[in-house]
């Protein structure tokens, strides 16, 4: 799975241009906007977390453990409007600090290995966008995928009463996902093979489950899917719409921008992982359906 300094250089790294240009508590995972690009990126994400706290039947004093929470976008929304408690956890320090820093209970911890020793059981369960870092390439050459996911739904199992509810969203693999062989950081620029490879840069230690069956099926004994939704347009509006956000003039963010061309110039490595900048690997993958996005809705049988 990716580690702390793996999920720090994707997530701390861009801690401060990320706020400054999504607000203090920004999501970073696809909205939902049902096909309706007419709706605002921030109009999109309050459905999302809306369609989720409904689906979980999240409601006034529900306790609810947002694994892989980032900013705490979900945890702002559950405690905010609805008046639940929620903790949170990420494996990046900057985005801890910053949630602790706007109020929220978030703390560095790896979710995929709490018991109910440690914080109790919930009502609720979330990781929206964070099974993508759970398996990385080693384990899933090694054959290990599927165990990392059948572990990970033990977790949870342990941590849910009968009947709990756990929502999910992911990037999987889709239909046009090229062998591992073919992908190459020296093919033509913009090529599946390129944009693949400069994915991995981006999120080191990570590699996506193949179509969400797979996810489904790791969970079988122990959940049963409630509902299932591809957000892969969404995703690629959501994309575009932080594209532009990220781009637009703030003299503190362009400041943080000018201070990384000093390692841009002198380290090759950074300058793959960064070229996200100039496009976006993810987006290119949904457009060309080597990934699709998936919204799972689970219940502890
Ligand atoms: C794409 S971001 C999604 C953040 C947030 N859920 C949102 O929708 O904005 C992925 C998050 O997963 C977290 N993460 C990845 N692996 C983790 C792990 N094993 N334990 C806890 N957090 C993890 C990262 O630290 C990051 O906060």
């Amino acid at each position: 799975m990716a580690q702390q300094e793996d999920l720090d250089f994707t997530y701390t790294t861009i801690d401060k241009i990320f706020r400054l240009s999504m607000g203090e508590t920004g999501d970073y995972s696809g909205a939902k906007y049902d096909g309706d690009f007419s709706m605002s990126l921030e109009e999109a994400q309050k459905a999302k977390h809306k369609f989720i706290a409904d689906s979980l039947n999240i409601k006034e004093g529900s306790k609810v453990l947002d694994m892989a929470c980032g900013w705490a976008p979900f945890t702002r929304y559950i405690v905010k409007e609805r008046g639940a408690t929620s903790l949170g956890l990420t494996l990046s320090q900057g985005q801890a600090d910053a949630c602790q820093k706007n109020g929220f209970n978030v703390i560095v911890r790896d979710c995929r290995t709490v018991t109910p020793a440690d914080y109790g059981t919930f009502d609720a369960i979330t990781c929206i966008g964070g099974l993508e870092h759970f398996c990385s390439v080693e384990e899933w050459r090694a054959g290990k995928q599927e165990e990392v996911y059948k572990n990970f739904f033990k977790v949870l199992y342990d941590l849910l009463p009968v009947g709990g509810r756990y929502y999910m969203q992911t990037m999987t693999f889709s239909k046009n996902m090229l062998p591992f062989e073919e992908i190459d950081i020296n093919a033509e620029k913009g090529s599946a093979s390129h944009v693949l490879a400069l994915m991995i840069k981006e999120f080191p230690g990570s590699w996506l489950p193949y179509g969400p069956e797979m996810v489904i099926d790791c969970a079988k004994p122990h959940f049963k899917l409630i509902s299932q939704s591809s957000g892969r347009l969404d995703y690629i509006e959501t994309i575009g719409q932080w594209r532009k956000k990220f781009r637009k003039f703030n003299l503190k963010k362009y400041w943080l921008y000018l201070s990384l061309v000093p390692k841009l110039l002198t380290n090759k490595e950074f300058r793959h992982q960064v070229a996200v900048f100039k496009v976006s690997p993810n987006r290119v993958c949904f457009e060309q359906e080597i990934m699709d996005h998936y919204r799972l809705v689970f219940e502890k049988i």
